[in-house]
């Protein structure tokens, strides 16, 4: 199973100001990008927070979110308290090829830290917050091999990495 971790940063590595902040800042090419992979996956995944900056599931998509406690049922979504390999056990079992994991840090970092994600869609906007959420917030090693890096005119790096392996395989 193909699964990636999608997300926007700012040039010095926040990817929102707190946990309430909607990632509605990013470029246009960015937002395009989020909208053909994650359509293309069919499943996109995230927490409790980020569900509620989006108000709504995200259309032709099934949204799964991380919830402590079940959401009313929405069309479109589901909530879930499984843990990352079980949810992707379950969702292969339906059928589903690709994962995209839309966040929040905590969120990234829970998948990251089981092992499973095989790729990272990394943005780069010319945007600086001093402060802020990381992509992570956890302890982790990997390495990564960058497969492509497309600058825009309006000066967004778009990169796309496969993910090699654990420190534990350098
Ligand atoms: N720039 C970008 O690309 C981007 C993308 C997505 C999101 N964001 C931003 O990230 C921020 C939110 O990040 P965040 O780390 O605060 O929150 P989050 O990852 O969106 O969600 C955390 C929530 O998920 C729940 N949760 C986590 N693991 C769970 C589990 N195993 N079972 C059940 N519930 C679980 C947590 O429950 P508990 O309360 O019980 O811990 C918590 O309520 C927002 O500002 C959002 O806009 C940015």
């Amino acid at each position: 199973m193909k699964c990636f971790i999608i997300s926007a940063l700012t040039a010095d590595g926040y990817i929102a100001k707190n946990r309430t902040h909607a990632a509605m800042w990013t470029s246009k090419e960015d937002k395009k990008r989020f909208v053909a992979l994650t359509k293309q996956a069919g499943v996109i995944v995230m927490g409790l927070n980020t569900w509620q900056t989006l108000g709504k599931p995200l259309k032709d998509r099934l949204n799964i979110v991380y919830s402590p406690t079940p959401l009313p049922a929405i069309p479109g979504m589901e909530s879930t308290v499984k843990d990352p390999k079980e949810l992707l056990q379950e969702l292969e079992s339906r059928g589903v090829k690709e994962v995209a994991i839309c966040g929040g840090s905590t969120i990234y970092t829970m998948f990251m830290q089981t092992g499973l994600v095989n790729k990272l869609y990394l943005t780069i906007e010319p945007i600086l917050f001093g402060d802020g959420m990381r992509l992570f917030n956890k302890d982790l090693d990997y390495k990564l091999k960058l497969l492509s890096c497309e600058k825009t005119e309006g000066g967004t790096l778009l990169l796309d990495y496969d993910v090699e392996s654990t420190a534990a395989n350098f």
